[in-house]
């Protein structure tokens, strides 16, 4: 009975746990932390199972939670000014607005300039995950990892960059910060045509200002090799106006660090024998808990991934 203790058994439980988070999808918690109210966009991609919402108030102190389903990819972003009527619920918001003319945006887009954080959740493999500045900027973001293994790094931005935006790239409220691309339209700026490859699109003046005041997000279009972060099986919060006292760690302002090659940075299964934790419980019985009224596809692959992970786990135990 000695191996029931033995440190293989428990490494090879460990990362089956993983493997079944993993599986299980990510839960994203949006938080704000402005002193304003935020109106988060959410825009699933092509494919991926649209969130509970996909567009809603979230006033000063406010958060809410999403289960996105494994292999979900999309985008979360903030809309700040917006007046929707009483009555009808039409309106628009000063930035990100997602053109919907409602407070859902119903699968339209943020319109730029807007920070995004773009995320791909995988399916018992690494997530990955960025925060753009590619179609401008209008509000500090940053996106943190939540339990999970490999480098799981937080990233976005800090600073305000609408105090430093250039006039030339400022929007008249003074709210927003485009891009070099969205202002000049060139190629050069837009990483198009004759400049459509990493090798002949470089950094210009303006994404370097960009890259300077948030040097974790992505400032122009192939900025990946410091931009792209991964993790397996984490949770994401969210954070919009995150204050430098509130930072979990010190590591959100410091450079990136071993992730400036581009390749990818978790261990080969991307599970790792330290830094696992057991966060992922809660969230994993609230997957398949029976209070998800409809049972999608995917609810259901879920629910037998659930089973056989557990089944397997009690083999090794
Ligand atoms: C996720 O995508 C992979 C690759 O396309 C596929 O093999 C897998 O079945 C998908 N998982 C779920 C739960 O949809
Ligand atoms: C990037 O990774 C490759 C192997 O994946 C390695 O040979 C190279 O030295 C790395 N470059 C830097 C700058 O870390």
């Amino acid at each position: 009975m000695d191996h029931i203790f033995s440190s293989s058994a428990l490494h090879i439980t460990l990362i089956l746990l993983t493997i079944c988070k993993g599986i299980s999808g990510a839960t994203f918690t949006v938080i704000n932390r402005c002193d304003y109210t935020v109106w988060p966009g959410i825009l699933s991609n092509a494919g991926s199972t649209p969130l509970d919402s996909t567009g809603f108030e979230l006033p000063h102190g406010g958060s809410r939670s999403f289960q996105a389903p494994p292999n979900w990819s999309g985008r979360f972003w903030g809309r700040t000014g917006c007046t929707f009527d009483l009555n009808t619920g039409q309106g628009t918001c000063l930035t990100g607005d997602c053109s919907s003319n409602q407070i859902e945006c119903s699968g339209k887009n943020a319109n730029p300039p807007a920070t995004l954080a773009e995320f791909t959740v995988g399916s018992g493999g690494q997530d990955f995950y960025d925060v753009s500045l590619v179609d401008g900027y209008n509000l500090p973001m940053i996106v943190e990892p939540n339990g999970g293994s490999g480098s799981c790094l937080s990233t976005g931005c800090i600073t305000d960059l609408n105090q430093q935006c250039p006039a030339e790239l400022r929007v008249e409220s003074g709210q927003a910060c485009k891009s070099a691309c969205e202002a000049f339209g060139s190629p050069e700026y837009c990483c198009s045509g004759a400049y459509g490859t990493p090798d002949t699109c470089k950094p210009s003046v303006y994404s370097q200002m960009f890259k300077a005041a948030c040097p974790r997000s992505y400032s122009y279009a192939y900025d990946d090799a410091t931009s792209t972060f991964t993790c397996t099986g984490a949770d994401y919060v969210i954070t919009f106006c995150p204050s430098l006292s509130s930072q979990k760690s010190a590591r959100d302002t410091s450079p990136p660090a071993s992730t400036a090659n581009g390749s990818e940075t978790g261990t080969g299964s991307g599970v790792g024998p330290i830094g696992i934790d057991t966060s992922w419980l809660p969230s994993f019985l609230t997957g398949i808990s029976p209070s998800a009224v409809s049972c999608s596809a995917w609810q259901f692959n879920l629910i037998l991934s659930a089973i056989s992970c557990l089944f397997l786990s009690s083999v090794y135990l």
